[in-house]
């Protein structure tokens, strides 16, 4: 009589959350991107702050932070492409990050650059990178909690070094088309947008400095990745019904990661 019970419990949970996730499949065919009902405004925004001008160019810190209330980028992790919009910008360095291209740097003698891809690519360094090639925020080998589960590792961060970019307000140019992809999620970003400069204090907390140009790009869920065709449903009903922990590497469903202790 017990187990009966069980079996129909678990059943109306199946049902509930099939029917949350046929929801998403048919949304994310209509529509460019999916709203979660539980977290409406829930996006990626890409912040770009200019820091500091280089003979050719400019330094720059780019923060990736989840505001997403449930989804988390789970492995293989983030991956955040743009196009330069000068078309001869170049990297020189990336610092808590890496480009998985270098491009065509041929005309380079001595010094070589980081990449000089005309649309770099950028991921996570992995989680054993060395102290000194470490900076604040990075080295998860691309993995973002959710601000419900660990706000403090819901931003991802890395430093630029811009090469060939304009030295000024005037001469440099915002990226365009921006690609997100979230583990095995996709994302849509909108366009780079000028916006209020960011402020920072300095680490002995006496002085806040400010970035010269601030640009920020929102980027909101789109739907799971072709790799794995049909979202399987995160809460398994074995897992669910004893409670144990489900192997869930996406948040298919696109909510609720915590059901799934990830
Ligand atoms: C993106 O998320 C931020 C932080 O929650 C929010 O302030 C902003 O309005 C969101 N943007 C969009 C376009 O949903
Ligand atoms: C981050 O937050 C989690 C809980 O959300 C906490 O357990 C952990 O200690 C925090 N880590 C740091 C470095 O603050
Ligand atoms: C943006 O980048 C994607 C990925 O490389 C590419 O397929 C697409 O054509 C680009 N769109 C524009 C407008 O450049
Ligand atoms: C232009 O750059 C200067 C520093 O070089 C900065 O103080 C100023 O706020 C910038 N203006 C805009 C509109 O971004």
């Amino acid at each position: 009589m017990k187990s009966l019970y069980r079996v129909s419990y678990t059943i109306s949970f199946f049902f509930l959350f099939s029917s949350l996730c046929n929801t998403s499949i048919l949304d994310s065919s209509v529509l460019v991107s999916v709203h979660d009902p539980y977290d409406p405004t829930g996006n990626i925004t890409i912040k770009w702050d200019v820091m500091s001008w280089t003979p050719d160019g400019y330094v720059a810190d780019v923060d990736i932070v989840n505001s997403q209330l449930y989804r988390t980028v789970q492995p293989p992790g983030w991956k955040l492409g743009w196009t330069w919009a000068r078309h001869d910008e170049i990297l020189w360095s990336v610092f808590g990050g890496q480009a998985i291209d270098q491009g065509g740097c041929s005309r380079f003698i001595s010094n070589i650059p980081h990449s000089c891809s005309k649309r770099p690519v950028i991921v996570d360094l992995p989680t054993d990178t060395p102290l000194n090639q470490r900076i604040t925020n990075c080295c998860r080998g691309g993995r973002l909690s959710s601000r419900y589960q660990a706000i403090n590792k819901s931003t991802a961060s890395f430093q630029i070094s811009v090469g060939n970019a304009g030295t000024a307000n005037r001469t440099v140019r915002m990226p365009k088309n921006f690609t997100f992809i979230g583990g095995r999620a996709e994302y849509i970003c909108g366009p780079a947008k000028m916006a209020r400069l960011s402020r920072f204090t300095t680490p002995d907390g006496r002085r806040t400095i400010q970035a010269f140009m601030t640009w920020k790009v929102v980027c909101t869920y789109k739907r799971a990745n072709v790799a794995n065709k049909l979202p399987t449903c995160c809460v398994s009903l074995s897992s669910f019904d004893q409670g144990k922990t489900a192997n869930c590497p996406t948040n298919s469903c696109g909510r609720r990661i915590e059901t799934c202790n990830t």
